[in-house]
């Protein structure tokens, strides 16, 4: 895993490279471009960044066909908090690509199981995920896979840990009471089998996830050290998220 201290912030830093990444796999209708997208805070620049990218014509999503991380279970896709109103607003509304190119996991499918085969399937079909994009959590979460995951999970339903419940909670109005329990998420075992993967981790509150990420054995109950075993990973940080690692090495733990 490659750490990049990103100064001009992590988001940024991630639409740049993935406006080059795709450019250079020159996507078709034959062969797309299959990516991982993230929600949450700190991938807000990376999606105003892209859009600009789309808007100036330097990079199209015509031929990308994306597949999301996570989305909460038993959440209206409408209601302001969920993943499918954050992607839509925030990203799909103002490029590109075509809908039916979108696949974001359904937390209302009558069968989860059912459906978190498909997603598994549907992916292979395409060919696997070339860049797998993703956010840190707090307690070192990658997509929802909470400490405890199994490093070969897919996906699946899960349990979101009360670490994750009281960060969320921001996004629905400070109320942790108003945050849904469960979401699907894809695996620890989805994410390792892409064939890249980026990280992005903004803020103080991510140094310890940073510097686990980065200098511990891999662990369970910190899912991103799973990553530790993939060839190839790059984790974009800005300089309060990397700050533990200089404190890690100095106190030769
Ligand atoms: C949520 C998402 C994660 C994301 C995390 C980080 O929990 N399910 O995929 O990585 O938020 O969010 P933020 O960037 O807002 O700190």
């Amino acid at each position: 895993m490659k750490l990049i201290v990103a100064e001009a912030g992590p988001g940024i830093a991630a639409a740049e490279y993935i406006k080059d990444r795709i450019n250079k796999f020159n996507p078709s209708e034959k062969n797309p471009f299959i990516i991982a997208l993230p929600t949450g805070g700190t991938s807000l620049d990376m999606y105003k960044t892209l859009t600009s990218f789309c808007r100036d014509g330097a990079l199209s999503f015509k031929h990308v066909v994306s597949f999301n991380l996570d989305e909460y279970i038993g959440l209206d896709i409408s209601s302001a908090s969920s993943y499918h109103n954050f992607m839509k607003l925030n990203f799909f509304d103002h490029i590109d690509m075509p809908p039916q190119n979108i696949n974001i996991p359904n937390g209302n499918a009558k069968d989860i199981a059912a459906f978190c085969e498909e997603y598994e399937n549907k992916i292979k079909r395409l060919g696997g995920i070339e860049l797998f994009i993703g956010g840190l959590g707090v307690n070192g979460h990658i997509a929802f896979n909470e400490p405890g995951s199994a490093f070969d999970s897919r996906t699946r339903a899960v349990d979101l840990s009360a670490e994750t419940l009281k960060s969320n909670s921001r996004f629905f109005g400070n109320d942790i009471n108003a945050v849904p329990r469960q979401a699907v998420t894809m695996g620890i075992g989805t994410i390792l089998d892409a064939r890249e993967i980026i990280i992005m981790a903004c803020g103080a509150n991510k140094v310890r996830a940073v510097g686990k990420a980065l200098k511990s054995e891999p662990d369970v109950m910190w899912p991103v050290t799973a990553l530790q075993s993939h060839k190839n990973v790059l984790l974009f940080a800005d300089k309060a998220a990397a700050g533990e690692i200089s404190r890690y090495e100095n106190s030769l733990l």
